[in-house]
Parts: structure tokens; C-alpha cells; sequence
């Protein structure tokens, strides 16, 4: 195996709102069913927001859980890298909001616009701070509030996504270790950019009456396709991260896939023929959290024992763009 780039994941931290909408929710507003959700996608239920809650004060809660799991002060922080698609406002940076809310000061904080793969490229842009020295622990941030863009009209999309926020503090270390960064790909299919986009409010579609009456406001996805692309692609790169790595699937400690759909996992997971035990699963109860997904899932399997120091644990994530990544790290 390669030697790993020296960075420590020192802690991590979720945050979910209080909010639990269950399918029955969207029998009432569209033409669904419980029955349809659940065969369909997995999802029982979802987390929304409350009215005075946003993406920053939602990647603000997860990044102080992370900061008190790795028993680190704001102070100890270089650099805030967020990734999102639904951020507080179009500019500035969400990452600048959760800077002011942690109180942290002359400490450079930006987004990534990766949609669901935003954590995994997050992470990738805080590793190459650190390998440049630029930083020597920066607090990576998946954050959305999917809710708020999801057109409550559309049933094809309104059911699929929910809020919330994960964080976790990576850190460049100068101990002699096995732990660390083993394996990173990134990459985006931008002859597909149409397929998952939220198109007003830019320079394309700026707000107008107009936009308002194509509800450009709201997120637009051609599902069928990205589901079939997702299938091949993830396991596609599952297999390039274990072959480079010169590893086999049992050598993972865990895989922690975007939470898009259960069948995508499923599919995955019969074809690395692992057990369940080894994928961290919880579209059941948050539904599509897009950047959240992972880091929230990455939080909840290292707090309840499932991950531990010395594991190797396998990121993966497809979403808008179409952008995809990958991440092996050894905790
Ligand atoms: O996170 C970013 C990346 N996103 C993804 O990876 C999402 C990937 N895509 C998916 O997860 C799935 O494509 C969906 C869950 C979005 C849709 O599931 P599907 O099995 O691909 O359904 P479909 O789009 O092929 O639609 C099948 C039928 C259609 O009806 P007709 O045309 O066959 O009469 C839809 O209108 O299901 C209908 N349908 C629904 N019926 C009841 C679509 N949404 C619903 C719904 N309730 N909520």
C-alpha cells in the first residue's frame, strides 16, 4: 500500500435539525405514497430546518462538535472549507458566515461547489492546504438545507431531500504513521451539467417574474439518468481506489457512500459483496442530505464505535456537476 499523505482526521461532528417529515408528509402536498418513497429510495424520513436555522448555523453546530470531538479550540483553525449547493446566500462564502458564527478570526474560509461529492472535494482542497503548508488544521464542512430549493409541487424531487450539517478537523501531522490520506479522485462530466442544477438566481436565469413561473428557484433533477449513471460510476470507483490501493473490499473497514438512494448502495454493495455491516447507511432517515451525507455518516459510525483509530474507511460521492470523488483514508 502507499505510503499515506500525514493528515489526521482529529474529530468529527453532525448536526440535524429537529424537524422529522415522514413520507406520509408528501402523500398530503403531491401524488405519492409511502409505499412508492420507501420501494423507490429508501427514505422513511427527513430533517427540515426550522425558519430561523440556515446552512451556516447548521455547518456552525457540526464544525463545534468536530472542534470538541478532536478537544481543539476555534483558535487552533487555519482554514474553513465548506462544501455546498444550497448555501446561505449566492456570495459570500457560506464558509465566511460559519467563521463569524464560531467566532474565529483571520482564518481563510471558502466554499467548494461540489453538490453531493462538495464533501469529499472539501476535503481535498483542505489536504492540499496542508501538504502546501498553507494550514496545519482546517475544519471541512458539508452543510445544506435542501429543503428550502426543493419545489414542494414536484413530486419526482420534493420527497428525496432533507437538512443538515457534518464536520470534521483534519490535520497535518509530523508523526511517523500508517494513518492518513491513502487515496484521492476527483472528477467532473460537465457534458451532463443539465441533469441535476438549480438554474435561477444566476448569470443565466437571473431572478425575474419569469424565472419565478418556471420555478428556476427550485432544484431540477432528470433522476432515471443520473441513477444510472451513479450505479456504474460508484462502482467503477470503488474498484479504481482497491486496485490502485492493491487492496480487496474486506480490507475496508468501511464504506460511506452519498446517500442518494438505497438501491445505488445496494447495487454497490452486492457487487463488492460485502455485508451491510460494512456500509454506513442513513438515507432511511435523512433522506438526500447532498454534501451533509457523508460526513454526517461518517460522524454517526465513529460515535457509535463502528469506526475507530487504524481503520480504513472508503468515501465516495456522485452529484451535480456530474462531479464524483473518492477518499480512503486510515483513521
Ligand atoms: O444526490 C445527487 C444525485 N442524485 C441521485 O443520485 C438521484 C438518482 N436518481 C434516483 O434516485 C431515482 O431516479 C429517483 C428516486 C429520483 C426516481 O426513481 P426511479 O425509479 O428512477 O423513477 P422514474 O424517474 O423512472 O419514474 C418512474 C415512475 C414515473 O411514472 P411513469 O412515467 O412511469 O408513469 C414517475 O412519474 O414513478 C413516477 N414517480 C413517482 N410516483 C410516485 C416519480 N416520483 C414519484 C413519487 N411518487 N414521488
Amino acid at each position: 500500500m502507499n505510503q499515506p499523505l500525514p493528515i489526521l482526521m482529529r474529530g468529527t461532528g453532525s448536526y440535524l435539525p429537529d424537524e422529522i417529515l415522514d413520507n406520509s408528509y408528501f402523500e398530503s402536498l403531491v401524488d405519492t405514497s409511502d409505499e412508492w418513497i420507501v420501494t423507490r429510495t429508501g427514505i422513511r424520513e427527513r430533517r427540515r430546518a426550522a425558519p430561523d436555522e440556515t446552512t451556516s448555523t447548521m455547518g456552525a453546530l457540526a464544525a463545534r462538535r468536530a472542534l470538541e470531538d478532536a478537544g481543539m479550540g476555534v483558535e487552533q483553525i487555519d482554514a474553513i472549507v465548506c462544501g455546498t449547493a444550497t448555501g446561505d446566500h449566492a456570495f459570500p462564502a457560506t464558509a465566511a458566515f460559519i467563521q463569524s458564527h464560531l467566532g474565529a478570526k483571520n482564518v481563510m474560509s471558502y466554499d467548494v461547489a461540489g453538490a453531493c461529492a462538495g464533501f469529499v472535494l472539501a476535503c481535498s482542497s483542505a489536504a492540499g492546504l496542508l501538504m502546501m503548508g498553507m494550514a496545519r488544521n482546517v475544519l471541512v464542512v458539508g452543510a445544506e438545507c435542501l429543503t428550502r430549493f426543493s419545489d414542494p409541487m414536484d413530486r419526482t424531487t420534493t420527497i428525496l431531500f432533507g437538512d443538515g450539517a457534518g464536520a470534521a478537523v483534519l490535520s497535518r501531522t509530523n508523526l511517523e504513521t500508517d494513518r492518513g490520506i491513502l487515496f484521492q479522485e476527483l472528477g467532473t462530466a460537465g457534458e451532463k451539467a443539465d441533469l441535476i442544477r438549480l438554474p435561477g438566481g444566476g448569470s443565466k436565469m437571473p431572478y425575474s417574474e419569469q424565472t419565478l413561473a418556471e420555478r428556476g428557484q427550485y432544484l431540477h433533477m432528470k433522476g432515471r439518468e443520473v441513477f444510472k449513471f451513479a450505479v456504474v460510476k460508484m462502482s467503477k470507483l470503488i474498484d479504481n481506489a482497491l486496485k490502485k490501493l492493491e487492496i480487496v473490499p474486506d480490507d475496508l473497514a468501511m464504506v460511506i457512500p452519498h446517500q442518494s438512494n438505497l438501491r445505488i448502495i445496494e447495487s454497490v454493495r452486492e457487487r463488492l459483496d460485502l455485508p451491510w455491516e460494512k456500509f454506513a447507511v442513513n438515507i432511511d432517515r435523512y433522506g438526500n442530505t447532498s454534501a451533509a451525507s457523508i460526513p454526517v455518516a461518517l460522524d454517526e459510525a465513529r460515535r457509535a464505535g463502528r469506526l475507530k483509530e487504524g481503520d480504513l474507511a472508503l468515501m465516495v460521492a456522485i452529484g451535480a456537476g456530474l462531479t464524483w470523488g473518492t477518499l480512503v483514508i486510515r483513521l
